[in-house]
Formats: C-alpha cells, structure tokens, sequence
C-alpha cells in the first residue's frame, strides 16, 4: 500500500521578501514540503489600507487551501500587523504569523534597552509590534520607523549601495542618542540589509545592537506548532529510510520571468521554476 504523502506547508507573502522565512523554514524543518505564494501581481501591500491588505490575504489563504496545506504561515509582516483573525473564512486552518515571533526574539536578544522597529507605513501604523512587545513586557519602551524606501530599493538589488546608505541614515536618525539596544527587521525583505543597517545604526549610536529579525522564530513556531497538532511530516519511512519531501511549490501571482535572480538572493540557493498563478476568487 502507498502512503500518502504528508500535507505541505503553505507560506506566502506579497512579493518574495517572505522567502527569507520560507528559507528559515525550509532550514528548520527539512522533511516539509512548502508552497509559496508571492503575490507579485499586486505587491507592495505596504502601503496600502488595512481592507485592502486583508482583502488579497483572503484571496492568498483561499489559494493555499486549495493546495491541500496543514498550515499557512503569513510571512509578510504588514498582513501579519493587521490581524490574522478572519482570514481563514471561519475555518480551522492553523495560522501563524511573523509579529509576535518577531516581538519575542527582540526582547530575547535584548538587555533591557529601548526597541527599535523598522517597518512598512501599514505596519508601523498598525502599531502591532508594540502591542505585542507590551503583551510580554508592558514597561518597554519601543521606537517604531516606518521605512517605505526600503522596498523599492530591495526589489532593485540596491541591498549594498550608498543610495541605500544614505536612506538608511534619514530613516535611523531617531537612533542616536538614543537607550535602543535591539532593532526589530519588520518586514520580510529588510534582511537583505541587514549589514547596511547594521553599519549604520552602529554609526549613529557609536556602539553595536542586537539586530533581529523574524525568521528563525517563525520557524521555531511553527515546528512547535505541528508537534503539538501531531501534523509534523516522519522523518523517516516505514523501512528506516530518511524521507524526502516532494520538491517545494514556489507560485507567483504575475509573470514569473525576472523572479529567479531576486528570489536567489531571499533564499540563499536556486529556485527551479516558479508557476504562475490565479489567487482571485473565479466569479459566481
Ligand atoms: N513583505 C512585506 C512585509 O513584510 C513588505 C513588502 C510590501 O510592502 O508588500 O511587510
């Protein structure tokens, strides 16, 4: 009798910056199958209203549900922000999402100082870093940036360029001087700059922080979440043999040419072909 294979994982994000959880994912948990969705088509999600943005979230968990997942994970800091309830239509599809992750890794690298979170308008706006940050420590004070250049200049490949040095500078200026011992990277794409962040906060305080982002702590979750809803995928078949999970799913919503350098660069290796794909609900 052949077994079925176990469900995949589905993960998606507005664009590919939430290959840099998928990457953490992947890491973490080898014997699991991930379907991405980047929903390229209509990326930023930034900066746009709150209804809008839980609107093509919708769209995005109804897409991954019919891929057969056991879970979604919400890599994208700005949906995150603005709520994961009411995105699964009422359903029992488990969901996690990167802020309160992110939150708790923050104020496990920090010793007691300011935070500072960097993020897209929506999700500075949303103020759901410091909510959750005051869920586990109501006397922390936390400095939030909203960073909307940051994007764009990720998407282009301008990760290490003085362009991005000197935007880095305007938006980090509320640093100096400042008690900020930990910076949250609170949107998926900005660990792509982690070093010029890195540089440029060390500059402006004159000493070094702890930067951190949601990642590893996303993926943590998640491989305690599984264990405990008994859905994690055996590591192992019933001859002893390690198992290997089918081949990653990686979707994207607009054309899928241009994808594969920019997605190398979020993912650390190569992603073999990306499909395209229709997230809009079909009409009645
Ligand atoms: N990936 C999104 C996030 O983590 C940022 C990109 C966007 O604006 O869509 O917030």
């Amino acid at each position: 009798m052949t077994q079925r294979p176990p469900s995949p994982i589905g993960v998606f994000d507005s664009g590919l910056g939430g290959l840099t959880v998928a990457k953490a994912l992947a890491e973490r948990l080898p014997h699991e199958q991930l379907v991405y969705l980047g929903d390229t088509a209509r990326v930023p999600y930034g900066t746009r209203s709150p209804a809008t943005v839980v609107r093509y979230a919708r769209n995005n968990v109804a897409f991954l549900r019919k891929q057969g997942v056991k879970l979604v994970v919400v890599a994208c800091n700005t949906v995150s922000a603005h709520g994961l309830a009411g995105l699964t239509d009422g359903g029992d599809l488990p969901i996690v999402g990167v802020i309160r992750p992110g939150a708790r890794a923050a104020l496990a690298a920090s010793s007691g100082g300011t935070l500072a979170v960097l993020g897209t308008p929506g999700t500075i706006r949303s103020g759901a870093y410091e909510q959750a940050v005051h869920e586990l420590d109501p006397e922390r004070e936390v400095v939030s940036i909203a960073c909307p250049l940051f994007v764009p200049l990720v998407e282009e490949g301008w990760t290490q360029h003085a362009v991005t040095t000197a935007v880095a500078r305007e938006y980090l200026e509320p640093l100096r001087g400042s008690r900020v011992d930990t910076l949250i990277l609170g949107c998926t794409h900005y660990p792509l700059l982690r070093e010029t962040i890195t540089a440029v906060a060390t500059e402006l305080l004159g000493r070094e922080i702890a930067i951190v982002d949601s990642a590893s702590a996303v993926a943590s979750d998640v491989a305690a979440l599984l264990e405990k809803l008994g859905l994690t995928a055996p590591s192992f078949d019933a001859t002893g043999e390690e198992t290997r999970p089918p081949a990653h799913r990686f979707c994207v919503t607009d054309a899928p040419d241009r994808v594969g350098e920019v997605a190398l660069q979020f993912f650390g290796r190569s992603i073999g072909a990306f499909e395209h794909v229709d997230v809009l609900p079909s009409p009645a």
